[in-house]
């Protein structure tokens, strides 16, 4: 039997997406029911983060301890990588070593050799070009509050990277309409976009905004564009997400971000606080959708 990874949303059926989603929120009522669950007990996940993170990290870490398995963190830097061990060379080791591996990367490409050479599961805990593990807790949380996502009017304001490029590929495996709005010169990947016929560009972020159910931002420089963070800092000034911006979408309308936020950038200082912000259950649902991911993956 082939491997199964998830270095993108498109690794994954439809139907098992949903699958995770559901699961996810069940796992959640589980927990909160004080009821243990471990069926991974045995089981070892290795994670290799050459970037920085705080969600990501501890959400793997607790869901894998509350799973009964057990989690390793790795830095390149403290490892052989950072002495020269090539990625394919390191990923036999960790196959030899551990059931399934994350890796936090700066390069996509890296990502996708080490899984070429893995022969245990790999899961992309964030990329420049992808970040899936976290839309799989937007959908679990846009599920829990609103029910189905499918035919909804979702619109991402902001940078069209990583979080925007997810969007993208969710709109197609989750059936929603996607509207984006960035600066001409930060727009999403374009042979991306042209892969989804529910995807599309505009110029504004209020034309994107209108009637929306969903209004989701990132931040405006994300890890390894530091150096871009003045000139991307004036490129996005009429791309804050606010109060009077939600204003124009659905009266229903839910908010979210990733995070960390950087408030009064891509946000103003009081959106974390607004009622249409689901922002604290979006990252409570890193958790659980994550020990849904782990024991899809791993059953
Ligand atoms: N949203 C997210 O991935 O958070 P971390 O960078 O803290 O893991």
């Amino acid at each position: 039997m082939s491997v199964k990874n998830f270095l993108s949303l498109t690794d994954f059926s439809p139907e098992d997406l949903e699958q995770i989603i559901e699961r996810a929120s069940e796992l959640k009522r589980l927990h909160d029911s004080g009821i243990r669950h471990r069926p991974l007990e045995g089981k070892t996940m290795a994670m290799i983060f050459e970037l920085k993170s705080t969600r990501t990290r501890v959400a793997f870490e607790a869901g894998m301890y509350q799973l009964g398995g057990h989690a390793i963190f790795l830095r390149p830097d403290e490892t052989q990588l950072g002495r020269g061990e090539s990625i394919p060379d390191m990923a036999r080791v960790l196959s030899s070593l551990v059931d399934i591996v994350m890796l936090r990367v700066h390069d996509h490409a890296d990502i996708s050799s080490f899984a070429a050479a893995s022969s245990v599961p790999v899961i992309n805990g964030m990329s420049n070009r992808f970040h899936p593990c976290q839309l799989l807790a937007d959908m679990q949380t846009f599920a829990e509050k609103r029910g189905s996502i499918r035919d909804q009017l979702v619109a991402f304001v902001g940078d069209g990277h990583n979080m925007c490029n997810s969007y993208i590929l969710a709109s197609k495996q989750f059936d929603f309409d996607l509207v984006i709005s960035t600066p001409t010169k930060f727009r999403p990947d374009e042979q991306l976009l042209d892969s989804s016929s529910r995807a599309r560009w505009v110029s504004t972020p209020q034309e994107a905004v209108s009637g929306a159910n969903l209004v989701v931002t990132d931040v405006w420089s994300s890890m390894g564009q530091e150096n871009e963070r003045v000139e991307r800092h004036e490129a996005f000034q009429e791309f804050q997400v606010n109060a009077g911006l939600l204003d124009s979408a659905d009266a229903n309308v839910l908010f979210m971000h990733c995070l960390p936020a950087h408030r009064g950038e891509e946000i103003s200082d009081d959106l974390l606080e607004d009622p249409r912000s689901v922002v604290w259950e979006e990252t409570g649902n890193r958790l659980h959708s994550k020990k849904a991911l782990l024991e899809f993956m791993l059953r």
